[in-house]
């Protein structure tokens, strides 16, 4: 397992969209191990692939357990994700991303989605997610298109860098924190 180095939004890489992934070989579970260590490492709530250089469609998201949230604790690592249903509710929610450090923005994102994938087995999926983690699978399919938060942000503006503050907004906050 290795943690490795998260691009940024320059970086055109971050532009591509994502292959399918045929089948979850060993290399795939070994992307998986490497992209569970980033996200953890860069305290994020989700990453996928390509924002570690890999565009492949691949994604993890992870709702922390000590968030004030009904999907604490939830760990996902989804392979080819896409969304089948949205609900016709969207919902303003605060957004940051581990590829743009030092932003967040109002992004407007569908408050339930029905999310068509593979586990790392290799097991077809099907699930409901509302509400955060709803938002961190939109978010993270959207970087398998190619598409970065604050293309679809109504607002963004600079936040204060460090662990500190995340910890203290995430305390107070909940459910506005969260990179991805
Ligand atoms: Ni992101």
């Amino acid at each position: 397992m290795a943690q490795r180095p998260i691009l940024f939004a320059d970086n055109p890489i971050l532009r591509e969209k994502s292959r399918r992934v045929p089948r979850p070989t060993p290399e795939i579970q070994a992307l998986i191990r490497d992209m569970w260590e980033t996200m953890r490492a860069a305290r994020g709530v989700g990453l996928a692939a390509v924002q570690i250089g890999v565009p492949l469609r691949v994604i993890v998201a992870e709702i922390p357990e000590d968030m004030d949230d009904p999907d604490a604790g939830t760990s996902l690592a989804l392979i080819n994700p896409e969304l089948v249903k949205v609900s016709s509710e969207v919902e303003d929610g605060v957004e940051g991303c581990l590829s743009v450090p030092g932003w967040a923005g109002t992004v407007p994102r569908f408050v339930e989605v029905i999310v068509k994938a593979v586990d790392p087995k290799g097991k077809p999926v099907r699930l409901k997610a509302r509400g955060y983690l709803a938002r961190v699978l939109q978010h993270e399919i959207d970087h398998t298109e190619g598409v970065l938060f604050i293309d679809r942000a109504t607002e963004v503006w600079p936040v204060e860098e460090g662990e500190e503050e995340q910890e203290e907004a995430r305390a107070a906050g909940g459910k506005t924190q969260g990179v991805a």
